[in-house]
């Protein structure tokens, strides 16, 4: 077992984060929703305990609070923002509501040794975002330090060990705030700091073939960056045992079939089959219009042909899936809003129950990049760990209007050459998403003295954190002019090339 820090996630938009950080200082993270009991903290030996911040105020009627216990484990606390309110309020402290914010940037001035405080210069820039302030201390508390706006800025019972910030050292806002982090985890839990992927992946390699014993198990690989991983890492646990399958839709890139089976058949020597049913899902599409239609019908053709792949392979036992730790983390749901409740997990939606399955989830615990860094410790190249984002349905939705071979073709190759554009320049690995959309819409050109009539392609290129919210780049209009002269000139079909210049919202990424 890897010694585990405890984020408590009081609903906090920064929870994930904090589990980020106290990983990249190598320690390793769990995040626990605020409910759970101090015994269950205690049976996982966690050693220590994150309270997040959080949007409520501890005056509200639904205030989250976590089990009282929990400060009486002898394990190291830290609350966060509304961690530090909460835990301050349980310990029969202060807290007051205020009329004056403190939002955004404030300098802290530290005032008192504190070994939370170690090394950290006397005057930092620290990120605030709380209306509730800390304004008499629990018994046995210190203040160590403060802003303008709030006394207890940061606070500690030494000998409980017991500790508070007021800021959010998570942030990158925050001055060094990991410096903090760090010694919250290794000064005062007494953490090694030496969880390591590479003890990661000889952990799961282990539990693979604990959980697994003599069964075999099966994977949908669609060749991106999490199914590639789930790919690599159960091969080499469990060598031919694992039955990968691959389904050419029909709405693939260029050579994206031929991308995948060379590397995983010919370099990984994995046993994968390619199931060819391009033809079955451009006869169930023919003819329709709709994106939403589009978006079923491909889903749904796809369980089916998973489905007769899982029956005509032989025994199988387990299915495995590239979920990730985002996927699965349950939000909190703070005031009754729905909308935070629970993350549908996107990757086991669609299953059917009949196929009677176990699910393997080998990267639940992880967040993608470090999916990345498991990825290139196991030998996947470049290509595929800083791969782009490209959607389920493939080019389904990126052929707006009804999806024929022709239009395919034709989008194919205006993506291929608009993708070799953006690799050459360096700009395919600084965007979030980079491709050509095939728009039904034809317009009057002229080329070698004739008149073209012929459709015109859009090329999509954005930024995002997230994919929540994305801005299209200023790509150099070097760039785009050598784009769009190659794909008049090159692609037979289409005389005309736009940008899409909207954001996301009030746009999305995709047209479809
Ligand atoms: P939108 O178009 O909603 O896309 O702004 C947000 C992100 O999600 C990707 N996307 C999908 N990914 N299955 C997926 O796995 C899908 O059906 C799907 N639809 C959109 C899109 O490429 C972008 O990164």
């Amino acid at each position: 077992m890897h010694e585990t820090i405890a984020v408590l996630d009081f609903g906090s938009q920064y929870t994930q984060l904090i589990a980020r950080r106290i990983r990249e200082c190598n320690v390793y993270s769990r995040i626990y929703h605020y409910t759970t009991k101090a015994s269950v903290l205690k049976r996982d030996k966690v050693c220590g305990i994150v309270l997040s911040g959080g949007p409520s105020s501890v005056f509200s009627r639904r205030a989250p609070v976590p089990d009282r216990r929990i400060f009486e484990l002898g394990v190291p606390v830290l609350g966060i923002c509304y961690g530090l309110q909460v835990m301050t309020h349980l310990l029969d402290g202060t807290v007051e509501e205020t009329d004056r914010r403190e939002y955004g940037h404030s300098t802290l001035e530290v005032s008192e040794k504190s070994l939370l405080l170690a090394g950290i210069s006397r005057n930092i820039r620290v990120w605030n975002s709380h209306g509730d302030k800390v304004i008499k201390l629990p018994k046995g508390f210190g203040g160590t330090a403060k802003t303008p706006n709030s006394r207890y800025a940061t606070i500690e019972h030494r000998k409980k060990k017991l500790f508070g910030l007021q800021f959010h050292p998570e942030v990158s806002h925050t001055e060094q705030g990991i410096l903090i982090l760090q010694n919250f985890l290794l000064k005062i839990c007494g953490c090694h700091g030496d969880w390591s992927m590479s003890d990661y992946l000889e952990q799961s390699l282990e539990s693979i073939r604990e959980t697994v014993g003599d069964k075999r198990v099966i994977l949908g690989l669609s060749g991106g960056v999490d199914s590639s991983v789930a790919a690599a890492l159960i091969h080499r646990a469990i060598g031919n045992r694992l039955q990968c399958v691959f389904v050419d839709n029909g709405l693939l890139r260029l050579h994206e079939r031929d991308a995948v089976v060379n590397l995983f058949r010919r370099n990984f020597q994995m046993n994968l089959r390619v199931v060819r049913s391009a033809s079955l899902f451009l006869n169930k599409l023919r003819g329709v219009t709709d994106p939403e239609r589009k978006r079923k019908i491909i889903g749904k053709t796809f369980i089916e042909v998973f489905d007769d792949v899982v029956k005509s392979t032989g025994p199988v036992d387990f299915l495995a899936q590239g979920t990730l730790y985002p996927d699965v983390i349950e939000s909190v749901a703070i005031d009754g809003n729905p909308a935070s409740l629970i993350k549908s997990h996107h990757n086991v939606g669609g299953l059917p129950k009949r196929m009677k399955l176990k699910l393997l989830e080998p990267l639940r615990a992880l967040f993608k990049d470090e999916v990345r860094v498991l990825g290139r410790e196991l030998g996947l190249p470049k290509e595929v760990l800083l791969r782009q984002p490209f959607p389920g349905p493939g080019l389904g939705v990126r052929v707006i209007g009804e999806i024929t071979a022709r239009n395919l073709k034709v989008l194919r190759e205006a993506d291929a050459i608009f993708n070799e554009e953006m690799v050459s320049s360096g700009y395919y690995y600084k965007v979030w998403q980079s491709f050509a959309v095939f728009l039904p819409v034809r317009s009057v050109g002229v080329m070698g003295d004739k008149r073209t009539y012929e459709n015109v392609i859009v090329l999509r290129v954005v930024e995002s954190l997230d994919a929540m919210t994305a801005d299209w780049v200023r790509l150099p209009y070097e760039i785009l002019q050598t784009v769009s002269t190659r794909i008049i000139n090159e692609v037979k079909g289409v005389n005309r090339v736009c940008l899409d210049i909207s954001s996301k919202p009030p746009g999305t990424i995709e047209w479809e």
